[in-house]
Parts: structure tokens; C-alpha cells; sequence
């Protein structure tokens, strides 16, 4: 954690609702990054030097930790994140609708266990504007150098049968900027919406966006986006296969593990303990070992070859590992940014760094699932 952050950031956040903190904060983010100065200070401060590359997707990746969905839903901090020196960014939920969400409070901190809880909802402006903002900032400043992915949800109103017309409608408009698409169907807090794990509404949903895909392509005389899926971790290991199975076999180019889960720890301390009591997805700290477990069955099941993305408390750069050695080729956080701040990435990298060279494995790739063997 960055000194600037422990001495000021974290005690100040102590005394502020969860969720206008992280408004001041992307609003800092996007001041900071709009000035070429302030721009470099960014970069000086939190951007790793060292590189770990990754090659996935056609993209080189500098190394394999990239922002978790949810975070910056309507990608309003851009130019910040790859100035913070992320390897990539993921914007979104995104619903085909604007939406204001559920009702406030509805992101909450229990910082003994440092974890989250929050029922947001999908509260994000919409494709349209979502497009447009994009549209604008491609014009402005070009393509981010960092692979772009957009987080797909679906919106609260659309009935689930309709959920395959939601979410392509989306993809359709956001194709342009998008590096890869993320099929969202795993929020707790979008009534009924884990149900489109299942085998037909996983697979009708993957058929429209597959769909769009091609038409784009074809259109634009340019490559396919990768599609994703990401999952939830409240399931057996059974139903994580046959989900990963499902996706995988109708043609969907890797997994997220995972999103939130509505499961709750013991909490140690009072103010833990009414975070916990809240209604919501829990992430941080206490699902770290959970998504872990996860990525090794998804990996076991499907081979080495079938990506798989890592998230779920990673707040350090053994955390980071775990997740590689469990078989991810790329990771993502949201808590630890909240808990550890803006240098996490520094740290997750440099750390990875000095962990490989401390293991008989010459790249990433290389111990990529070592924990497996
Ligand atoms: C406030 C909040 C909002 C989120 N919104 C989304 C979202 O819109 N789409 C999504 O796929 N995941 C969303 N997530 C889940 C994260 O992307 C991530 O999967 C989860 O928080 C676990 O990672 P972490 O322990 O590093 O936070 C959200 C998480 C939080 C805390």
C-alpha cells in the first residue's frame, strides 16, 4: 500500500459512505488524468516498471493484473486507470437501458475483513450514452493502450426470456470500442438474473452475441471480440462444470471466476458483523479462497487452453499468484483498490516479479496451474 494512501486515503475513507468515496475518488481519478502534469505524477507514482507480459486474445498484455467490472461502470476515469499502469480495464455492467440502480445506502465496507457488500444493482448510464461517451473520448484521445473490455449485464426491466435481445443489443453498440466482452450473468442483485447460467439461457444469450459478433466483423472487415462468461461463486463444483462446459461448447473464448457471492463469513467485529447483515454480494478478503477453489475446478475440467480470468480478493501479490498457480491467465480486483488503494498495482507486479524469479518457472505462462500439478 502507498504511505500517501495508509496516511491520508484510508482514515478519510473511514469517515465517508462507501459509495460517494468511490465517486470522489473516479472524479479525482478523471481531474488527475485530464492534465498532462498531474498525468505524469500518476504515472511516476503508481505505474509498474517491470513487465510481465501476457499474450492473450491477439494483445500483449504488460502484465496480468487488469480493474474488475463495477468499478468504473460508465468509463468515466479512462485515461487514469492506464496512467495508474493497469494492464487492462474493465467498464461495465453496462445494460442495454439506463439505470439508476437500487435504492441508497447500497455499498457498504467491513474493513476488519476487508471485504464489500453491495446491492447496486446495475446502476450505470445505459449503451446509448455509453456509446457516445466512448464515441467522444476514441475522438478525443484514441484508442486506450490498454485493452479495453466491457462488462455486459442486463437490464432490470427486460424479462429474462428477452435477456439474449438485452445484452446483443448492447454488444452491438459498444463493439467498436470494446477489446472483449464480458457476459455478466452472475450479479446477485438483478432479480433472477444467475438463472441465465443455465444451459438455455447461457447458450441463447452466447448465440446473439455471437451473432453480433460476426456481423461486426464482417462489416468492418476486422477480427472477432473475444466473448466471456462470468460465473457466480455460490454453486457446487458440479454445476461450475457443466456451466463451463456449456460456455465453452458454445463457443464462448474464456471464463471470469467469479463474481460476488450472497454467502457470508463469521465476522470478528460489530461493524463487520453489520455489513455482513446487509443484503448483497460480498467480495474481498473472505472470497479470495473461494474464487481460488473455483478457478482450479474450471481448470481441471477444461484443460490449459480454455482461459480463464482470475478475481476474487486479490489484494497482494501472493494473492495474485495463488490465483496463476491456480490456472489464471489473467487477474482482476475491485476490493483491494478500495483497501489498498492505487498501488496496488505496483506492488501486485513488482511482487509477481520477484516471485517468479524465485520459482523455477522462466515466464507466467510457465506457472500458469502449477499449483495443479
Ligand atoms: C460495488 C461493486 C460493483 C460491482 N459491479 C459489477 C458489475 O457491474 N459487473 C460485474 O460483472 N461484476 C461487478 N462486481 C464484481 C467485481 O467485478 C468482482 O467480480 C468481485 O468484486 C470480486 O473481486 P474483488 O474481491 O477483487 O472485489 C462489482 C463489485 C463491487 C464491489
Amino acid at each position: 500500500m502507498g504511505v500517501g494512501y495508509r496516511w491520508f486515503g484510508r482514515p478519510l475513507l473511514r469517515f465517508q459512505d462507501s459509495e460517494k468515496a468511490h465517486g470522489r475518488s473516479l472524479t479525482l481519478l478523471r481531474l488527475f488524468s485530464s492534465n498532462p502534469v498531474t498525468r505524469t505524477v500518476l504515472k511516476l507514482l503508481y505505474k509498474p516498471r517491470r513487465s510481465l507480459p501476457v499474450e492473450l486474445f491477439g494483445h500483449t498484455y504488460a502484465h496480468p493484473f487488469g480493474l474488475a467490472a463495477g468499478m468504473d461502470k460508465n468509463a468515466k476515469a479512462l485515461r487514469g486507470w492506464e496512467a495508474t499502469g493497469l494492464a487492462f480495464v474493465e467498464i461495465g455492467g453496462v445494460t442495454m437501458l439506463e439505470q439508476t440502480g437500487n435504492p441508497k445506502p447500497r455499498m457498504f465496507r467491513a474493513p476488519k475483513a476487508q471485504a464489500l457488500v453491495n446491492r447496486m444493482g446495475f446502476n450505470n448510464n445505459g449503451s446509448e450514452k455509453i456509446q457516445a461517451a466512448l464515441k467522444h473520448h476514441f475522438e478525443r484521445y484514441g484508442r486506450p493502450s490498454v485493452p479495453l473490455w466491457v462488462n455486459l449485464g442486463k437490464s432490470k426491466i427486460t424479462p429474462l426470456d428477452d435477456a439474449p435481445m438485452d445484452y446483443a443489443t448492447t454488444m452491438e453498440r459498444l463493439w467498436a470500442y470494446g477489446d472483449v466482452f464480458v457476459i455478466n450473468v452472475s450479479s446477485p442483485n438483478t432479480p433472477n438474473l444467475r438463472e441465465l447460467q443455465g444451459d438455455e439461457g447461457l447458450k441463447s444469450i452466447l448465440l446473439a452475441c455471437h451473432e453480433v459478433n460476426t456481423t461486426q466483423s464482417t462489416t468492418t472487415l476486422t477480427e472477432k471480440k473475444p466473448i466471456l462468461v462470468k460465473v457466480a461463486p455460490d454453486m457446487t463444483a458440479e454445476q461450475l462444470v457443466h456451466i463451463a462446459q456449456t460456455a465453452k461448447s458454445n463457443g464462448a473464448d474464456g471464463i471470469v471466476v467469479s463474481n460476488t457471492t450472497v454467502e457470508r463469513p463469521d465476522a470478528t467485529h460489530a461493524r463487520d458483523a453489520a455489513v455482513f447483515a446487509e443484503q448483497g454480494g460480498m467480495s474481498g478478503q473472505p472470497l479470495k479462497e473461494r474464487s481460488t477453489v473455483m478457478i482450479k475446478t474450471v481448470r481441471q475440467a477444461t484443460g490449459p487452453d480454455w482461459p480463464i480470468i482470475g478475481v476474487g480478493g486479490i489484494a497482494s501479490a501472493d494473492d495474485a499468484w495463488e490465483k496463476i498457480a491456480a490456472g489464471a491467465t489473467l487477474i482482476q480486483a475491485y476490493s483491494g483498490f478500495v483497501f489498498e488503494g492505487p498501488a496496488l498495482t505496483k506492488t501486485i507486479v513488482n511482487g509477481l516479479h520477484k516471485r517468479l524469479q524465485a520459482s523455477p518457472f522462466t515466464s507466467l505462462d510457465e506457472a500458469k496451474g502449477a499449483s495443479l500439478e
